[in-house]
């Protein structure tokens, strides 16, 4: 294919995409609203897309850029002289080694315990259920709060037997935007001698700006004794391109159980951080350059806008009689549900208007809503959205999507997955209207409320198993 007609090509493959700029989308992707941090970010990432981060002492530059970078998230959370970690792909590594690592720290120091336990809260990021199934950890989760969505820290030591060796805390939590009582886990986490993550993928990197913005903010970072690791992401508030997040710990003695070496092979010494072996240099040199380009007063500005349209949309949102904000929102989420209406005919509605909400659905007492994630280049558009929200709530009460009925709810609980063969999930994946479409594309209809509407009765389990068939199928190379 030439060179021309292959661009077009992939230009074409994009139709049904997202915008990933604009700020029409309020999940998904980052838009610091400022053009040229992309096209610094993009460059770094070009230049050094072909250097292999496998091996730090024959590409230096990247052990460097590492180094720096970390060091400007340990600073960025509080940490001390001893703090280390490492650059990783995203949110779910980091918490994915966060977990592995204190798994393997409880081999060698609590060698009487066979099946390891965390306690985390029903809020914390599904990548730590995705740890407990890589690394055989348990996971216990426990209640929230169920007006400020925040962990209950007795319910969490009430969770704590002689199993368990890591607990767990956002900051903040996706689903609400607010961050866990991190203090009363640090005091709790010394008194029972245990680890202590916390999740700041989302919340880490923009929570020391506000605070210095005059809000308050629950300390959470290493300032708070007890904390023993945190993740942030760069991909998300430090608006750096995809694949990058750091994993910190309170020290190197700690983060020794992270890494991986194997000598015993035929081939050459593998000596690994994180998952990866081969990756390129690109994403971290993209998140050097970031950081560096936009510097700490280049963040507080976009910060500064982010709070003010934080600010704007939760006061706008107090003049739609059909919705409300759950909780107290203390960062950038806002999770938005209604008495009124279905939320899924107002996420429908929104899309027809080329806004991406997203749909969370109901589960562990916190309901059905929708969720926002605020950024920098959502402060001019908040005014339109919150009038375009009006309207879609309105719409939404004209055409309501049924909730599904109780005979259909007592059928879908009556189910067992792990029994369910390939006709029956057939039938399944049909009812619920998901798949219909040509191979390998997603299949879904231009209204997703019904599907949503099914999903958020549906016992989690068998969702999972459904949507685990769904993915199976749709990831199927072309025809011959
Ligand atoms: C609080 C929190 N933790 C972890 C993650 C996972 O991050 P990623 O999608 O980069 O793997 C997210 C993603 O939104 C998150 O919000």
């Amino acid at each position: 294919m030439g060179e021309e007609e292959l661009f077009e090509r992939l230009q074409a493959f994009r139709a049904d995409d997202l915008d990933t700029k604009g700020g029409r989308t309020w999940a998904y992707v980052y838009d610091p609203g400022r053009a040229d941090v992309d096209r610094v970010a993009k460059r770094a990432l070009l230049e050094f897309y072909d250097e292999n981060a496998l091996d730090p002492t024959v590409f230096p530059s990247l052990l460097r850029m590492e180094n720096e970078v970390v060091g400007i998230a340990r600073d960025h959370l509080g940490g001390d002289d001893k703090v280390v970690g490492n650059f990783t792909t995203g949110g779910t590594e980091s918490i994915m080694m966060a977990v592995k690592t204190a798994r393997d720290h409880a081999r060698e120091h609590r060698p009487d315990i066979a099946h390891p336990t965390m306690v985390l809260p029903v809020t914390a990021h599904a990548a730590f259920h995705k740890a407990a199934h890589y690394f055989d950890v348990e996971a216990v989760t426990v209640p929230v709060d169920t007006t400020t969505w925040k962990a209950d820290v007795d319910a969490i030591a009430a969770a704590c037997d002689e199993r368990t060796i890591l607990l767990v805390g956002s900051a903040v939590s996706y689903a609400h935007g607010v961050i866990d009582p991190i203090p009363e886990l640090g005091r709790l986490a010394i008194e029972r001698d245990l680890l202590l993550h916390v999740d700041g993928c989302i919340g880490g990197f923009v929570l020391p700006y506000f605070a210095r913005l005059g809000r308050e903010v629950t300390p959470f970072d290493f300032t708070v004794p007890g904390v023993t690791s945190i993740s942030m992401d760069f991909h998300k508030y430090a608006y750096c391109p995809k694949g990058s997040s750091v994993v910190l710990y309170r020290d190197a003695a700690l983060r020794r159980h992270q890494l991986f070496a194997k000598a015993a092979w035929t081939g050459y010494t593998v000596i690994n951080t994180t998952f990866q072996s081969t990756k390129s240099g690109g994403a971290l040199a993209a998140t050097w350059a970031a950081l560096n380009y936009l510097g700490d007063e280049g963040y507080m500005d976009i910060a500064r806008r982010t709070l003010a349209a934080v600010d704007a949309i939760i006061a706008g949102i107090a003049g739609i009689d059909d919705l409300s904000v759950m909780g107290a929102p203390e960062s950038t989420l806002i999770a938005l549900t209604s008495d009124t209406v279905n939320v899924f005919d107002v996420v429908d509605e929104m899309r027809a208007d080329r806004w991406y909400v997203q749909p969370q659905l109901g589960f562990a007492g916190s309901r059905e809503n929708i969720h926002l994630s605020v950024g920098g280049a959502s402060l001019p558009l908040v005014p339109a959205l919150l009038a375009d929200l009006s309207v879609a709530c309105e719409r939404a009460r004209v055409h309501p999507t049924a909730p599904p009925d109780a005979s259909l709810v007592e059928l879908l609980e009556s189910i067992d997955p792990a029994t369910l063969g390939p006709a029956e999930l057939d039938l399944l994946l049909a009812g619920a209207g998901i798949g219909a479409g040509e191979a390998g594309t997603p299949g879904l209809p231009e209204r997703t409320a019904g599907i949503n509407a099914i999903l958020n009765v549906c016992p989690p389990e068998l969702a999972e198993r459904v949507l685990i068939e769904y993915f199976n199928r749709i990831y199927v190379p072309p025809a011959r």
